[in-house]
């Protein structure tokens, strides 16, 4: 594998899965095969489970780390073709990726969607820019559009806790008070459609997500309906996508409680807020696997960055 931008690039995933529960035993299994190999992640948003589980897997790879935080610290970046830069901007990608691929055998990208403007989102100008001008493999550390590394730890932790072969998931749109982007629910959905898996979105309406992304995937507006037997309920807040980036409803009525969620597991990708998206007694209760699909985000990390490395042997 040459580089990792969408859940596109996972050659096989039970092959992935099974050689992330493979890395869980022993994590420095492959320690050698990163030697003399530096990593260079560069943070345009904030991040606490990528940035430091990114780091793990890497080193566990025995990789060496560069990290920034290139939203506070870099320079203002142009990615406009010809632009006359007397504005705001002081650097331009066409340089900042190559000088970048100069210290990086590898580069990990984290830039959000402005939730502004949907063609300029969709246009996923940092992490295209990156893919265009660097000389380097790229990972998609969350995009505009997509965050492929939590859906492969997603899929990691269904895998692991799922005694049935088709079981029944739900992708539950809950309330936050903040306007959030679509990345993490598009790639799960992608995921759950590689899956063999009974899967609902339930949202309300004015947030159905983009068709190029939901295609056949089934949509129940109620709620309860939708959860009613769930083995797994996977909880995200988003924006609407019609009323691009705007947020429509803040109805309580839409958190999880242990109530709605019967003998599901819970998940979510963290950070939540408590009693906003999700109650106390559902983080709390041996039924949230939060805590555990933190973890997988080593083992995800460290499975892309291996298949990297040995394409790059
Ligand atoms: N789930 C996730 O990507 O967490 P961070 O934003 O903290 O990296």
């Amino acid at each position: 594998m040459q580089h990792y931008h969408s859940i596109n690039d996972i050659e096989s995933l039970p092959e992935w899965i099974d050689e992330a529960k493979a890395l869980k035993i022993d994590s420095l299994q492959s320690k050698s095969l990163g030697k003399e190999k530096t990593i260079g992640l560069l943070f345009f948003n904030n991040s606490l489970r990528t940035r430091l589980s990114t780091q793990k897997a890497a080193m566990n790879l025995g990789m060496e780390v560069i990290v920034m935080n290139f939203g506070n610290e870099g320079w203002a970046l142009e990615y406009g073709d010809g632009t006359i830069m007397d504005q705001g901007t002081s650097e331009h990608i066409k340089e900042a990726a190559k000088v970048v691929s100069q210290y990086c055998d590898i580069i990990g990208i984290r830039a959000f969607a402005s939730l502004t403007g949907k063609e300029e989102d969709e246009a996923e100008v940092v992490l295209n820019g990156f893919k265009k001008y660097a000389s380097v493999p790229i990972v998609n550390m969350e995009s505009s559009v997509g965050h492929p590394l939590q859906a492969l730890t997603d899929a990691i932790t269904m895998a692991e806790y799922s005694n049935k072969t088709k079981p029944k998931v739900v992708l539950s749109w809950a309330p936050h008070p903040k306007a959030l982007p679509h990345a993490v629910a598009n790639s799960f959905i992608q995921m759950m459609q590689r899956q063999d898996a009974d899967f609902v979105i339930t949202h309300p309406k004015g947030y159905e997500l983009d068709p190029s992304i939901i295609k056949n995937s089934q949509i129940e507006y109620n709620q309860e309906k939708a959860m009613e037997n769930a083995d797994f309920v996977y909880v995200k807040n988003w924006s609407s996508y019609i009323d691009y980036g705007k947020v429509l409803c803040q109805d309580q009525n839409w958190m999880i409680t242990k109530e709605k969620l019967g003998d599901a597991k819970f998940m979510h990708c963290l950070p939540v807020r408590r009693n906003v998206v999700v109650e106390d007694a559902v983080l709390d209760s041996d039924q949230s696997l939060v805590i555990e699909q933190a973890n997988n985000r080593t083992y995800a990390a460290q499975i892309v960055l291996k298949k990297i490395l040995e394409h790059l042997k």
